[in-house]
């Protein structure tokens, strides 16, 4: 697993600044080195640093001291500009945050690389996993790799190449590079232009006025432009300040197609929180909110080909697909599909299921869930589902991803851009959209009675209003009872039916952002296993949504009291026996049960947040983790 954040400039503005920034708004996608190499005058200048951008900043300032006493020094010595005059305007220069692999967390193993001439320098983002076999090859020809990094390889092996024209040069040398990565390269020779090229990892182009950007997200130049192209796999980008080439297989030139980027820069911005968890909390009511009204009408559009009536009638099962949060979504999707629309549906982990040679066919519906669209395990489930011949439905909140051009169908949560690491306000969206997915399939399949359909699609169009209001009332309990626990040193989360997405989701964000070790089960299946952890030291998390099972967990409640453990609880309201068995209760707004599963993790998520916070972590970089997992 990695993820690795690259950025490329061409243009007026100071590069090295600009690459800077770019890096601090990649910072979400999770890191462990950084580094920058620009040109200044006609040389190149290359700063890198281990541990987080404040080092790499240090390092820059203490770069451009030296760069500056030695230009000083040229001055003294008769040669006023230091020979730089003729290129002042040149501001060109790539970045990384590198997310160790190959190699461990050194300076040297940290990007950018050059070849061992000194001409080629580049950022790769992903993995070369033949990197060992090209590695011998440079050595039959005496170059030996001063790093670990199969990055560097890359980067020997174009300078091995290079003819002089860097485009040419790469799209001659790729096709040795197997694996998914995205790099960005320049030239010492070529100081006006850079190249790059994807292969499965995310880059998209950013087109400013005479100035260009390249980057693994948007993020990185959403300040400085909207307006965006996403290069085809194994197309060569060619970037200089006033023009944008792609060069397609046959070495054809054509201009990028570009579109706006509907993401406000603002929004991207912390809006006064503290972190940018926080803030995307608070937006889940809005996430709902958006994502519920956008739904129809992108329903209706799926509805001319993955959605048609015919396939939904046809339809003989579903398999969703995800990874991490995007899974514990589909956890809660399966329910209502079965339950409303009477589907029967499979839900697998996305890792698994590439391997586990599925029974799929025309008739089975894979739904795919990811909110980045570039879960490299969630890519190749896809990928295996439409090679048996099964329709694809990707249910994604990132427009132009891999996921997007992948599928048979596209329904964007509308979300807006997810800074933190930890998924929040994607989750909610994500699960708001599947609901409205089995929703229709439930009236197209004539399930649920139609009144029944109008309740559901009104209580879930005043979703949003009610996770504002439960935030509003929440947070404050929520923060004290997660500062006097911020010592526990495990938590065990249970739930059933409805509650059990709910339990594992609170409990993947507990141990995401605090790392404090937590296991989530069916309340059922506690008996069987996990009761054994418990102590008067273990606060247990009971999520009571389901009246159905109420008594039965009521029952493990007591289970668990008579192991002295703690009992705190989420419950829908009026479920006021919760009271009997919970040391600690917060109640949430009743409606229908799988609802219920929107507005019952927002304390959980609260609950995470702030024993995080009280144990002084970053939430919105947690250690070892990567806002998009685009390697296997
Ligand atoms: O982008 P995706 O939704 O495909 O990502 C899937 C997981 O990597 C993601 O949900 C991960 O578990 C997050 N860290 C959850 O907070």
């Amino acid at each position: 697993m990695a993820m690795c954040g690259i950025i490329g400039y061409v243009g007026w503005r100071r590069s090295a600044q600009v690459l800077m920034e770019g890096l601090e708004r990649l910072e979400y996608r999770g890191y462990d080195s950084a580094g920058l190499a620009w040109f200044e005058g006609d040389r190149v200048q290359r700063v890198r640093a281990v541990g987080n951008l404040a080092s790499l900043r240090t390092a820059l300032h203490d770069k451009r001291r030296l760069s500056s006493a030695a230009l000083a020094e040229r001055r003294l010595a008769g040669n006023p500009t230091g020979g730089a005059t003729a290129t002042l305007e040149r501001q060109l220069g790539i970045g990384h945050t590198r997310w160790a692999t190959h190699g461990a967390v050194t300076e040297r193993n940290a990007h950018p690389h050059v070849d061992a001439r000194g001409r080629v320098w580049i950022v790769l983002n992903g993995i070369i996993e033949n990197h060992l076999e090209l590695r011998a090859r440079l050595a039959r020809r005496g170059i030996a790799c001063d790093s670990e990094t199969d990055a560097e390889v890359v980067a020997q092996m174009l300078g091995l190449m290079y003819t002089g024209d860097l485009a040419q040069t790469v799209a001659e040398t790729m096709h040795l590079f197997q694996g998914q990565y995205a790099l960005v390269a320049m030239a010492s020779e070529e100081p006006d232009l850079l190249v790059a090229v994807r292969q499965g990892a995310p880059l998209t182009i950013g087109i400013g006025q005479g100035e260009q950007f390249i980057a693994s997200s948007i993020a990185a130049f959403l300040p400085h432009t909207r307006e965006v192209a996403v290069p085809q796999d194994g197309e060569i980008a060619v970037l200089r300040a006033d023009e944008v080439v792609l060069l397609d297989a046959a070495g054809e030139a054509h201009p990028p197609s570009v579109t706006s980027a509907g993401w406000d820069p603002e929004r991207i911005e912390k809006d006064g929180y503290e972190t940018f968890m926080l803030k995307e909390i608070h937006e889940q009511g809005a996430a709902v909110r958006a994502t519920v009204q956008s739904a129809m009408a992108q329903i209706q559009d799926a509805a001319r080909t993955v959605l048609s009536t015919q396939r939904i009638a046809a339809l003989e099962r579903v398999i969703v697909v995800a990874c991490g949060t995007s899974y514990h979504a589909g956890l809660a999707g399966k329910l209502a599909l079965e339950r409303w629309a009477r589907v029967p549906v499979e839900v697998d982990v996305a890792s698994e299921f590439r391997y586990r040679d599925p029974i799929l066919n025309q008739n089975t519906l894979v739904v795919a869930i990811t909110q980045s669209g570039e879960t490299a395990d969630t890519l190749a489930a896809m990928r295996l589902a439409r090679a048996h011949g099964a329709p694809v439905l990707v249910i994604t909140n990132a427009p132009g991803s891999q996921a997007t051009r992948d599928a048979d169908g596209v329904l964007f949560t509308q979300a807006g851009i997810e800074m933190g690491v930890a998924a929040t306000k994607t989750f909610v969206a994500q699960v708001a959209m599947l609901y409205m997915v089995a929703l229709q399939v439930a009236t197209v399949r004539r399930r649920l009675p139609s009144e029944m359909v109008g309740w559901l699609a009104e209580e879930l169009q005043s979703l949003g209003d009610r996770i504002d209001e439960l935030i509003a009332t929440v947070d404050e309990p929520v923060a004290t009872l997660a500062r006097d626990l911020a010592g526990s040193q495990f938590f065990l989360y249970l739930g059933r039916l409805t509650g059990l997405p709910v339990a594992l989701e609170g409990a993947l964000k507990l141990k995401e952002i605090s790392y404090v070790p937590t296991d989530a089960y069916a309340a059922g299946e506690m008996k069987h296993g996990p009761i054994a952890l418990l102590s008067p030291q273990t606060p247990v998390i009971c999520v009571a949504t389901e009246v159905n099972v109420l008594p039965k967990l009521l029952a493990n409640m007591a289970e668990v009291k008579a192991r002295h453990a703690q009992v705190l609880a989420v419950a829908a309201e009026g479920f006021t026996e919760v009271n009997e068995y919970a040391d600690h209760v917060v109640y949430v707004p009743r409606t229908d049960p799988l609802l219920e599963v929107l507005l019952a993790i927002v304390p959980l998520q609260l609950f995470a947040y702030h024993l995080a916070r009280a144990r002084s972590l970053s939430v919105d970089q947690p250690r070892n983790l990567a806002k998009t997992v685009t390697v296997e």
